[in-house]
């Protein structure tokens, strides 16, 4: 008979300690806490103070031989693969981000890119022709995609990629304005309209020291090329830079650049 009391008063106990932490649990998630709000404002200033982490030995790419990987019009559904894969090599590129798909980004990917050391840059907010657009409209197109990166990582982008390799006066002007050097490339893979990894890398094996490769990391066969061309440029004795290390400084706001 005791013991059945005892059992009892346990079991309510214990219903009753169940109860509480389950309310409490979901206070947590109903009002998120001052001490989350304040690790949301550390990384933003952390980002504002570092662009991306500096390498211990830098690099002179004009007594190295240098490559540097650019990835367009991300990001996609391959990103956080393409972003594991570059890691597990300790390779740095530059991702030419398109506003829309920042919005779209539910992976977390421009920060890992950050993160990572990879560079950031503007390919406008919807992937237009700009040289198409006005004036203003070139503007609105470099402006919001530099706030949404800025708001998600605390970047201030310095280079942009005109979609198509399209460009003029006009898109010149207004990439100066917004303190953004035009970056080209000299080696171009047509990742876009030949979806076969093995001749992705070896179009991209065409490079030379201080060449620009364009790529895309919305095709899942440029993803799969990565592997091998790492390897291929590896062999060869080449350091994966991004495009500002390649240059050594800022790229000058404005100017066009299509290797080093
Ligand atoms: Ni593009």
């Amino acid at each position: 008979m005791r013991w059945g009391v005892w059992v009892l008063l346990v079991s309510l106990g214990v219903t009753g300690c169940e109860a509480q932490v389950s309310t409490k649990e979901m206070g947590v998630r109903d009002f998120p806490s001052p001490a989350a709000d304040l690790g949301v404002l550390a990384q933003r200033l952390k980002g504002m103070q570092a662009q991306w982490p500096k390498r211990k030995i830098p690099i002179n790419c004009a007594k190295t031989k240098c490559v540097a990987l650019t990835f367009d019009d991300g990001p996609g559904e391959y990103t956080a693969n393409l972003l594991d894969l570059l890691k597990k090599r300790n390779v740095r590129s530059t991702f030419f981000v398109v506003g829309q798909m920042v919005a779209e980004d539910r992976d977390g990917n421009l920060r890992r890119m950050v993160e990572d050391g990879h560079e950031l840059g503007n390919h406008s907010w919807s992937h237009a022709q700009l040289t198409a657009l006005s004036s203003s409209g070139i503007k609105a197109e470099l402006a919001r995609t530099q706030a949404i990166v800025k708001d998600r990582t605390g970047v201030t982008m310095q280079v942009m990629r005109p979609p198509y390799g399209s460009t003029d006066g006009r898109v010149a002007a207004e990439s100066r304005r917004e303190g953004l050097a035009q970056i080209l490339w000299n080696v171009d893979t047509l990742d876009w309209r030949d979806r076969y990894a093995s001749v992705v890398a070896r179009r991209a094996a065409a490079a030379t020291p201080g060449s620009i490769v364009l790529l895309h990391d919305i095709h899942r066969s440029t993803v799969a090329a990565v592997p091998s061309l790492i390897s291929s440029f590896s062999r060869r004795g080449y350091t994966f830079v991004t495009v500002s290390e390649l240059y050594g400084k800022r790229p000058a706001p404005g100017r066009k650049y299509t290797e080093r």
